[in-house]
């Protein structure tokens, strides 16, 4: 996983195809965050490529994520597919014919990420009315279809700023994917436009070129982007920067726990340095990222007080019952 902000999914369209699963591994061994499944029907495109079957056969290739760009005209009739295949996130295009929201439900139903991508000619408003069932919005830098074409300028600096606002729904973990002609040429624009994953495509499976070179430039370029533009030349903090919001003893913090990634922001919850509690059980500590902090105070900050406070009464009825004397801490 990079240090920085921008990560890199590597496009396998044009990778060996007689030998995916070993080009699967090696891209990801080169640095690679997660992996890129172009599936096209040759009707929604005039490409066809491979289905869930291959990508189910490539699962067990690496634990890393699979994003499914499906470049198909019926996406609802062979969902069920992607998802036992098992894509981590599924990104459905908005030109398509059939009802997308159905399909955007049935994604999240299964605890995926669903995306809406666009061609380069179809404006941003077209994604509006699925907003909120978006967890991805996927800006086409050229048109669907083949690997290896030219990166559109224009359509990068229409959209990709802009395409963050239709994720302004989500405390945290809502991502613009840029796809298509990004390579090291193209990476600082793309970062500095604030792309969260850069969709890279021929730049790593072209015969000579060094993949982890590429992909550590990629994404060094995307940062440096990033932090020139967006950030005023502060390097883009580490997007899994993470920060205490509450200290808890176990059954207190487990609900709390709870109650925050409901609200689809993470959360890690470790034994800490806090006091040792009657019970001989340390309290533990809930970590959240520090970009979802200001909201997940502004939203349960009573409920953190509340557990404070019957944290106490808890400690205060153990000891009564203990007789006042606390027993040694636990390991
Ligand atoms: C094009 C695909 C892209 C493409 C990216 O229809 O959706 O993912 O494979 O490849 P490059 O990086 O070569 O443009
Ligand atoms: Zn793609």
């Amino acid at each position: 996983m990079g240090e920085g902000r921008a990560r890199i999914a590597a496009s396998i369209l044009n990778a060996n195809l007689g030998n995916l699963a070993y080009d699967v591994r090696r891209v990801i061994r080169a640095g690679a965050d997660r992996i890129h499944l172009d599936v096209m029907d040759a009707q929604f495109v005039p490409n066809l490529t491979f289905g869930a079957g291959t990508i189910r056969a490539l699962r067990p290739a690496t634990k890393a994520p699979f994003d499914a760009h499906l470049m198909i005209a019926e996406p609802g009739r062979w969902l069920d597919a992607f998802l036992e295949a098992g894509c981590d996130s599924i990104t459905i295009h908005v030109e398509i014919t059939e009802p997308i929201e159905p399909v955007l439900r049935r994604i999240r139903a299964a605890g995926r990420a669903a995306g809406l991508a666009l061609r380069p000619g179809t404006p941003l408003s077209a994604l509006e009315p699925y907003r909120e069932l978006l967890d991805i919005v996927m800006v086409m830098t050229v048109e669907p279809g083949f690997g290896g074409q030219d990166f559109m300028r224009d359509v990068a600096e229409a959209k990709i700023l802009q395409a963050r606002d239709l994720l302004s729904h989500k405390p945290w973990g809502g991502e613009v994917h840029v796809d298509g002609g990004v390579n090291r040429e193209t990476a600082e624009l793309v970062g500095g436009l604030g792309a969260d994953v850069l969709v890279v495509g021929t730049a790593l499976f072209t015969k000579g070129r060094d993949q982890a070179r590429e992909v550590r430039l990629v994404r060094t370029l995307a940062d440096e982007g990033f932090a020139n533009e967006r950030n005023d030349g502060v390097p883009p903090r580490p997007r899994d920067e993470m920060v205490r919001f509450a200290q808890l003893p176990r059954h207190l913090a487990g609900p709390l726990r709870d109650a925050v990634e409901r609200g689809d922001v993470p959360v890690v919850m470790l034994r800490g340095d806090g006091q040792v509690n009657p019970d001989g059980v340390r309290d533990y500590d809930l970590l959240i990222p520090r970009s979802a902090e200001a909201w997940a105070r502004d939203q349960f900050s009573e409920a953190r007080e509340a557990a404070s406070v019957e944290a106490d009464a808890w400690r205060a009825r153990l000891l009564a019952a203990a007789g006042d004397t606390p027993p040694e801490p636990g390991t």
